[in-house]
C-alpha cells in the first residue's frame, strides 16, 4: 500500500465479517479455522466502491477477481533494472530475526528454490512494464544496511519522522547507505517496541517515496514494523488471531518467529508495490492518486487458491505442522499473492488450478 494521503486496511478479516462468520458457523456447527481447512461455500466478502457486499454460498474462483477492477499504467517509471534493496533496522534486532528477513529477499531472485517458490511469487510482478516495454527486473538484492539501535528518532514514529530516519541512514558521518534513487528501495523495519502512526489501527506498512525538502532526494522507501508486541493478532495474521474472535487458532508460523514471519508477507506487499508504483505514478487501480488501489492491495489475505473474505485459500502444511506457501533459499514462507495484468485476478506460485 502506498500512504500519499492516508491509508487504511489492516490485515485481520474485518469485524463485521469475523463477526458474521462466527455466527454462521455456530449455526452450522463447524469451527471457523483459518488455515488449512477450506470453506469454499462460506461467506464471501467482495468490497466494490467501498461498499460490502456478502454473498453467501457462490464461491468465486478467486476473489478480487471482477470486471470491477481497472488496473492501469499511468505512464510513471517502474524498476527495471537490477534492484537494491537497503534495509534499515530500526530499535532492537536479533541475528536470527534478519536472518529470516534477508533471507525472504534474497529467495526473490534465487531461481533454483523447490517449486512453490519465492521466485515463482516475483514472476508475477515482473509481468508489468513501463512506457518502452520494459518488465520489471528479475534481479533484486540485498544492499548495505543502517542499524538505528538507539532510536534516533524515538519510540514513536511519525509519518513525517520516518522520513528523517531515512535521512539520517543517508547523510550518516560513518557508513551512510548510497544514494540510489533509480533503482534503491530504502525499508526501515521497525522493531515490536516502536510505535509509528496507524500501525496496527490502519495499517502494517506502507511505501511512499522521500520528499527532497526533508531527505534531500526522492527516493522510494517502505515501512513494515514488528507486530509481535502491539497487535500480532491484526498485522502477523494468520499466526496470531485477534481476540474479538472466538475458537479461531493461529497458525504455526514456518519460521518460529510469529512477529517476523508476519512482516515477510508486508515486506512482499510493499516491494510488489514498490517496484510496479515507486513514485505512485504508474500501475495503480482507481481514479484518486491519494487513495492508489496497488498490485498487492488487490490480493490482500489471500494465500492460496479458493482465497478471498476471510478465507485465506489453500496454503501449505509442513512436516513440523508450519503453514506455508513458498519456498525460499532453505527456507519456507506465507506469502500474499498479488494481481495478475494477463489474466486479471491474483495469482501466486501454489495456484492448484494454473
Ligand atoms: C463506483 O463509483 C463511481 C463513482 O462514484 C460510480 O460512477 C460507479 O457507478 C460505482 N460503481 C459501482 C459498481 O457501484
Ligand atoms: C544485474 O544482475 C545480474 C544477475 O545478478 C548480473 O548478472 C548483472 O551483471 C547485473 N547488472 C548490472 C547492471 O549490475
Ligand atoms: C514482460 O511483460 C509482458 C507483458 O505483461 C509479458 O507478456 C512477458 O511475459 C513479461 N516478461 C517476463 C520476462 O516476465
Amino acid at each position: 500500500m502506498s500512504q500519499g494521503c492516508v491509508r487504511r486496511n489492516p490485515a485481520a478479516p474485518p469485524l463485521l465479517m469475523v463477526l458474521t462468520l462466527t455466527i454462521l458457523s455456530l449455526l452450522l456447527f463447524i469451527q471457523p479455522t483459518i488455515g488449512s481447512t477450506p470453506w469454499p461455500h462460506g461467506p464471501h466478502h467482495h468490497v466494490i466502491n467501498g461498499t460490502t457486499d456478502l454473498n453467501f454460498g457462490s464461491s468465486k474462483k478467486y476473489e478480487g477477481s471482477s470486471e470491477f477492477v481497472h488496473l492501469r499504467y499511468h505512464m510513471g517509471p517502474v524498476l527495471t533494472s537490477n534492484i537494491t534493496v537497503h534495509p534499515i533496522w530500526y530499535g532492537t534486532w536479533q541475528k536470527s530475526q534478519k536472518k529470516i528477513i534477508r533471507g525472504f529477499l534474497n529467495s526473490i531472485s534465487a531461481v533454483d528454490s523447490k517449486h512453490p517458490s519465492v521466485s515463482g511469487w516475483w514472476k508475477t510482478v515482473q509481468l508489468y512494464t513501463d512506457q518502452t516495454g520494459a518488465n520489471i527486473s528479475r534481479t533484486l538484492h540485498v544492499g548495505e544496511e543502517k542499524n538505528d539501535r538507539f532510536y534516533s528518532h524515538g519510540k514513536s514514529l511519525t509519518r513525517l519522522s520516518i522520513q528523517s530516519v531515512i535521512k539520517s541512514a543517508v547523510t550518516a558521518r560513518t557508513h551512510p547507505l548510497p544514494i540510489n534513487p533509480k533503482s534503491g528501495l530504502y525499508l526501515l523495519l521497525t522493531s515490536d517496541d516502536v510505535h509509528v502512526q496507524d500501525f496496527c489501527g490502519q495499517v502494517c506498512g506502507f511505501h511512499y517515496f522521500t520528499f527532497p525538502s526533508i531527505v534531500g532526494y526522492t527516493l522510494p522507501y517502505a515501512w513494515v514494523g514488528n507486530s509481535a508486541k502491539l497487535c500480532p493478532g491484526v498485522c502477523a495474521y494468520p499466526f496470531a488471531v485477534p481476540a474479538y474472535i472466538p475458537n479461531l487458532k493461529p497458525v504455526k508460523s514456518p519460521n518460529g518467529d510469529v512477529g517476523v514471519d508476519g512482516m515477510i508477507s508486508v515486506i512482499a506487499h510493499e516491494i510488489a508495490e514498490l517496484a510496479t508504483n515507486p513514485l505512485v505514478n504508474a500501475w495503480y487501480a482507481g481514479p484518486d492518486p491519494c487513495f492508489p488501489t496497488e498490485i498487492a492491495d488487490l490480493c490482500e489475505g489471500i494465500y492460496g487458491t479458493g482465497g478471498g473474505g476471510s478465507y485465506t485459500g489453500q496454503m501449505l502444511k509442513a512436516r513440523d505442522g508450519a503453514t506455508y506457501n513458498m519456498n525460499g533459499i532453505r527456507r519456507r514462507f506465507l506469502v500474499q499473492w498479488v494481481w495478475n495484468p494477463i489474466v486479471s485476478y491474483c495469482s501466486g506460485p501454489n495456484a492448484l488450478d494454473q
